[in-house]
């Protein structure tokens, strides 16, 4: 019998605050993180010693857990992330594709590395294929949303800042009601932000 491929976790990567907010309101590709909403990413600014790279410097666990980010094997980025960003040039990171669950038809292919799904769950199928092996980094609110309810979320990474925003895009507004059980995996302190990984328990 041969041994079973090596599969790695899909995992939803988020900046959040502590009162759930991922982006401020008036989101959009010239405003990514809405109005007041960069505070989120504070902990990415400093860049070290390349300042286009969001890499923050010092080592520590904002760099470790920057480093497993960019060390996933493919990207899946909610449709509004994907504009947000505007499709990362192409390329989110060392040229790994980049699935874009959507609802909608397009004319044009998606640019350089990234395609568009239309199925959540084929779109995970492609992307744990083709990071193969390796981890697959999830982008989005309602993209996570559509994960969790097609129970193709293996686990959660939230950046938690501390900060009320108050106003904005909430990471599970949207969510029908249910209760999805969750385990802490890890903890780690970070500067001016707690980086916690949860574990999406099975059957919920
Ligand atoms: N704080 C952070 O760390 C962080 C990280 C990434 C993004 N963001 C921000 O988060 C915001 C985007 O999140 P969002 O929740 O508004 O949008 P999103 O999850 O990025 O994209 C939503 C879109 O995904 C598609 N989609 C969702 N569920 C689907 C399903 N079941 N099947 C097929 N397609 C589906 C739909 O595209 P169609 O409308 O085309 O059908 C939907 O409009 C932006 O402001 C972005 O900048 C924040």
């Amino acid at each position: 019998m041969s041994a079973a491929a090596p599969t790695g976790k899909v995992r939803l990567y988020m900046s959040m605050s502590v009162d759930g907010f991922i982006a401020g309101p008036d989101d959009g590709p010239d405003h990514g993180l809405g109005v007041g909403g960069e505070r989120l990413h504070a902990w990415l600014r400093d860049g070290g010693v390349d300042p286009d790279s969001h890499r923050p410097s010092g080592g520590g666990p904002d760099a470790e857990v920057f480093d497993e980010m960019i060390a996933t094997g493919a990207v899946v980025a909610g449709r509004r992330t994907f504009e947000h960003g505007r499709g990362w040039g192409g390329d989110h990171h060392d040229g790994v594709p980049v699935f874009v669950p959507t609802r909608s038809v397009f004319n044009q292919p998606a640019p350089g590395h990234a395609r568009y799904v239309t199925d959540v769950a084929s779109c995970v199928a492609q992307a744990r294929e083709a990071a193969g092996g390796r981890d697959v980094l999830v982008h989005g609110a309602a993209a996570a949303q559509a994960l969790l309810q097609a129970r193709q979320l293996d686990e959660i990474e939230l950046q938690l800042v501390p900060v009320l925003l108050g106003r904005g895009r909430r990471l599970f507004d949207g969510l029908p009601p249910g209760h999805v059980e969750l385990e802490l995996l890890r903890a780690l302190q970070g500067s001016d932000v707690l980086h916690l990984r949860y574990r999406v328990q099975a059957g919920g």
